[in-house]
């Protein structure tokens, strides 16, 4: 059950296992779904009263399901942050963690749900799990990683943007304050006009009447297109760019430079290079978790992992190998491992491990041996 929980909750560990991991992934993802589903639901206004008291127990029970999930994650915080210090402070005060508190408010203030009924607030909460799908979307990682690469870039953008915005208003303002004084009262009420304009929404609500305004206008609106294209243009490269880096392709060149298979004649590192399946894994998420079932091994193509071994942390960099040990051993996973920095890395599973050590027994000598140096150097 503990491993169950620990696979299932460790939404994108690459080591975790499948089965666990997809049945405990689909459960909550489904809860997420369902909770979003009854709470807009509920909000039908011609929704007569037995519909309504289901939709209610709905959201309780799918409430109930996250406290449960809540109270499982405070739990095993410290093996899912792969023994991070503070491990469960850190989870409490994370974004995801408050999201989770939120989640479970319709059964922590039971005067909310019951009370005043799902429609007002708890409606709210119940789509603050929305939140949750981050665990499990992969592509919402992919936006935080690229916005943070890109910020520099975006602010300059957007400070840009926001200068012309005021500017536009301003002028606007001056234009049309006699023809239409109760509209453009103020620049912050031409401002409204700016944004709709320069975001080319164009609600209609607000228009300039004088020539001169209607002449500015224009032109504001062709610089609100070029000026919103930046940003556009700038999180296109970033998004390329970053896929480029994940989605990499194992290539002869790439397996023939691992020590280990370096002495292999081009045929057999062609073969293993099929079985080899490329990782990308950003910076400070663990690879693999200490007791965790083992499902393949990792060969570091390029980046740094560290070993969590007491007294002192092993690091392990491009060409070198890890979760080897409990493959051999057909046991647990000894250490956790974690990504220090962005790392390739190039995953063999457990049935190609064992049909490729047992084709090539030089290659399964040479791990035995690395892998018994390591146990004797835990003692
Ligand atoms: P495994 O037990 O499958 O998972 C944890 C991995 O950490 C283990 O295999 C080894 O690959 C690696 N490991 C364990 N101890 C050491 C060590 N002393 N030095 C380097 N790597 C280690």
């Amino acid at each position: 059950m503990r491993d169950f929980l620990i696979a299932g909750l460790s939404a994108g560990a690459s080591g975790a296992p499948r089965w666990p991991r997809l049945i405990a992934t689909s459960l909550i993802v489904v809860a997420i779904l369902a909770s979003v589903l009854v709470a807009s639901l509920d909000t039908l206004p011609d929704l007569n009263l037995g519909w309504r008291s289901v939709f209610d127990f709905a959201a309780m029970g799918i409430a109930f399901f996250f406290a449960l999930e809540y109270v499982a994650r405070i739990a095993l915080a410290p093996i899912l942050a792969a023994q991070r210090p503070r491990a469960r402070v850190r989870y409490l005060l994370s974004f995801l963690g408050f999201v989770d508190l939120v989640a479970i408010v319709p059964i922590i203030t039971p005067a909310l749900a019951l009370g005043a009924g799902l429609r007002d607030e708890t409606m709210l909460f119940a789509m603050a799990a929305l939140f949750k799908l981050a665990r499990y979307v992969t592509a919402l990682p992919l936006i935080v990683a690229v916005m943070r690469q890109e910020a520099r870039s975006l602010l300059a953008a957007l400070l840009s943007l926001l200068v012309v915005l005021v500017f536009a208003s301003a002028i606007m303002y001056f234009l049309e304050r006699h023809a239409q004084p109760q509209v453009f009262a103020s620049i912050p009420h031409a401002l409204w006009w700016g944004i709709v304009t320069m975001g080319t929404v164009g609600y209609g609500d607000v228009v300039p009447m004088t020539g001169w305004g209607r002449l500015f206008g224009g032109i504001v609106i062709l610089v609100g297109v070029a000026l919103f294209a930046v940003p556009a243009g700038i999180l296109a490269t970033g998004f390329a760019s970053e896929i480029r880096k994940r989605d990499f392709i194992v290539t002869w060149q790439a397996v023939a430079r691992v020590p280990l298979f370096a002495d292999l004649d081009a045929s057999r590192i062609a073969a293993i290079a099929r079985l080899l399946k490329p990782q990308f894994v950003p910076g400070q998420q663990a690879i693999i978790r200490r007791g965790e079932p083992a499902d393949a091994m990792f060969f570091i193509m390029e980046g740094e992992v560290e070993v969590d071994i007491k007294p002192n942390p092993v690091h392990l960099g491009p060409g070198q190998f890890f979760g080897e040990i409990a493959l051999i051993t057909e046991g647990r996973r000894s250490a956790t491992v974690t990504a220090i920095e962005e790392t390739r890395l190039l995953a063999l599973d457990v049935v190609d491990f064992k049909r490729l050590m047992k084709e090539h027994p030089d290659l399964e000598a040479a791990i035995r041996r690395v892998a018994e140096e390591r146990l004797q150097q835990r003692g």
